[in-house]
C-alpha cells in the first residue's frame, strides 16, 4: 500500500506544481487534459470461471464487427475497484450516472475473442518481460485501462507498484518480475510537448529527425506498443534540425499527412537499426476517433458527445475527424517494417471505436483547468470527446491486445 500511496502524493504534488505553472504561462501553454494517476483502493470478489484457456488464435479478424449490450459479464473490473485509476477517465466519480457505456461487449464477426481475460496467464506469459506503452495521453488511457484489468488478479497490494519517474511510468508485478510502463512521447520525435504535465503547447516545435533521447528509454523493452496521432490535427508545426537552442534550419509545415510521415519515417529508421528484431514485439494503435461533431451522426450540427448515451448502430459509420490519410500513412509505415522483419502488429481499433460516441469522459472527469461560467452555462463547449471513459473502450482495445500477446506470440 505504501508504494501506491507515495505514487499518489506524487502524483497530486505534480499536478498543483503543474496547474500553477499553467496559470502563471496561461498566454501560452494551454493544458486542458491534465495528465495525472490518481489512485484508490482494490478489492474484487468476482469468481471467474475460465474457458479461455484453450483458444485458438485462427485467422480471426478481431476489428470488423459490432457492439453487443452485456451486462452480465461486463464490466470486467469496477471503476471505483481499480487502485490505478486516473481522475481523467473515472467517468462515474466525476457524476456519470447513466452506466450502459460500461456493458458493451465487441463482438467480431465469424469468430470470437478469447472468452475471459486470465490475468494470471498473462502475467505468467510475460514473466521476466518489460511492456512499454509509448506515446500520448491516449496511449495512457490504454495503459490504464490494462493496469485496472490485472489489478484483481494480483491480490497483494505491495506485489503492484507503479512509480513516476519524468516522462516514465512504471508498473512492476514483482511476484512475476514483470513491468508494463507508460512513456509519454506524443509526437514520437522529440519535440516542445514532452513535458509529462506541462505540455499542451500551442506552438508545437518538432526535432523531425530526433528521437533518441526518448527512444534509449524503452529500447530494450520486449514489448512495446505505440500511438501517435491527435497531436498531429494542430494546423501549423514548426519542423527543426539541429538542436532547440541553436537550430540550424527550420520551416513551417503546415500539411499534416507531410510531417507526420517524416516523423513515423524517423521512428521506423530508429526501430529498423536499433531494435533487437528476433527478440521485441511491437504494436501499432490505429487511430482513436474522437467524437467532437455530432453533425457526423446525424445530429444537430454545433454539439458533441455531450449527454450521448448509446452507441452507434450503422455498420461502417466514420466520423469525418477521423484523418484516413494519416491512417493509411500509419498502416503502410508498419507494413514496411515488417517487410524488413520486424515483428510488427496493427491493432486496428478505430472503427469499433468510432461507433463509441457514448464512451468519452465528456464533462464526467477531473477538468485540471477549471471550466469557466460561459463554458458551465454550455456544457458542449468543455465536454471531452476525446478519451475514454474506464471501464469502457480501451478495455476491449485490451482483450485484442491480450489475445495477441497470450495465443499470437
Ligand atoms: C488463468 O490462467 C492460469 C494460467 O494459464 C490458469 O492456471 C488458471 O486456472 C486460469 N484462471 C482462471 C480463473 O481461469
Ligand atoms: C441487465 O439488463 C436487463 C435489461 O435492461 C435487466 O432486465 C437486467 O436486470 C439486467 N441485469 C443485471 C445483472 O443488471
Ligand atoms: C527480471 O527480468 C529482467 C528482464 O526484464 C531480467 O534481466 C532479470 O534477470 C529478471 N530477474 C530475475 C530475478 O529473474
Ligand atoms: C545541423 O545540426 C546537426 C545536429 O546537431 C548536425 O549534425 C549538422 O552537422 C548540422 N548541419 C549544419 C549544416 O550545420
Ligand atoms: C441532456 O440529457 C438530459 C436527459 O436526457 C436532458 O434533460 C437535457 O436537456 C440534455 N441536454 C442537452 C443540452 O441536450
Ligand atoms: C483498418 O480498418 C479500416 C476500417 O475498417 C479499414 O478500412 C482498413 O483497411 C483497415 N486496415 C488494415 C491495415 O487492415
Amino acid at each position: 500500500m505504501k508504494g501506491i500511496e507515495r505514487l499518489q502524493k506524487l502524483v497530486h504534488g505534480y499536478h498543483s506544481v503543474g496547474l500553477m505553472l499553467v496559470m502563471v504561462v496561461m498566454m501560452v501553454v494551454v493544458c486542458f487534459n491534465g495528465d495525472s494517476s490518481g489512485i484508490s483502493v482494490v478489492s474484487t470478489g468476482e469468481v471467474i470461471t475460465d474457458m479461455g484457456d484453450d483458444y485458438s488464435f485462427g485467422r480471426c479478424d478481431f476489428f470488423n464487427g459490432r457492439w453487443v449490450y452485456d451486462n452480465e459479464t461486463r464490466p470486467l473490473y469496477k471503476e471505483k475497484e481499480c487502485s490505478f485509476m486516473a481522475d481523467d477517465y473515472s467517468c462515474e466519480k466525476f457524476g456519470r450516472k447513466d452506466f450502459d457505456y460500461q456493458f458493451w461487449k465487441w463482438q467480431p464477426h465469424g469468430c470470437d475473442l478469447p472468452s475471459r481475460f486470465n490475468g494470471t496467464g498473462l502475467l505468467e506469459k510475460l514473466r521476466d518481460k518489460r511492456v512499454v506503452f509509448v506515446g500520448d495521453s491516449l496511449g495512457k488511457n490504454h495503459w490504464i485501462s490494462l493496469l485496472c484489468l490485472l489489478d484483481s488478479w494480483i491480490l497483494e497490494p505491495s506485489h503492484k507498484v507503479a512509480e513516476w519517474h519524468g516522462s516514465l511510468i512504471t508498473f512492476k508485478a514483482s511476484e512475476y518480475n514483470v513491468s508494463i510502463d507508460f512513456y509519454w512521447e506524443p509526437l514520437l520525435v522529440e519535440s516542445n510537448c514532452d513535458d509529462p504535465v506541462k505540455h499542451r503547447v500551442r506552438d508545437r516545435i518538432l526535432k523531425i529527425e530526433s528521437i533518441e533521447r526518448h527512444a534509449k528509454q524503452w529500447i530494450n523493452a520486449d514489448i512495446l506498443i505505440f500511438d501517435s496521432y491527435t497531436w498531429w490535427l494542430e494546423p501549423h508545426m514548426t519542423l527543426l534540425w539541429g538542436s532547440f537552442e541553436k537550430p540550424n534550419r527550420t520551416s513551417v509545415e503546415s500539411r499534416r499527412v507531410v510531417r507526420y510521415e517524416m516523423a513515423l519515417k524517423t521512428w521506423s529508421n530508429w526501430l529498423e537499426t536499433h531494435l533487437d528484431h528476433q527478440k521485441t514485439r511491437i504494436f501499432f494503435i490505429s487511430l482513436s476517433p474522437d467524437h467532437k461533431e455530432s453533425g457526423d451522426w446525424g445530429k444537430r450540427i454545433g454539439e458533441n458527445c455531450y449527454n450521448e448515451t448509446k452507441p452507434i448502430t450503422e455498420q461502417g459509420y466514420w466520423g469525418k475527424g477521423s484523418d484516413t490519410d494519416l491512417m493509411r500513412k500509419a498502416q503502410s509505415v508498419v507494413q514496411d517494417l515488417e517487410k524488413k522483419g520486424l515483428h510488427i502488429q496493427l491493432l486496428n481499433i478505430t472503427q469499433l471505436s468510432q461507433y463509441r460516441k457514448d464512451g468519452h469522459p465528456s464533462i464526467h472527469k477531473r477538468h485540471w483547468v477549471p471550466p469557466t461560467k460561459l463554458e458551465l452555462a454550455n456544457p458542449v463547449q468543455y465536454a471531452d470527446c476525446v478519451h475514454w471513459c474506464l471501464p469502457g473502450v480501451p478495455d476491449v482495445w485490451n482483450e485484442i491486445l491480450y489475445a495477441y500477446i497470450r495465443y499470437k506470440i
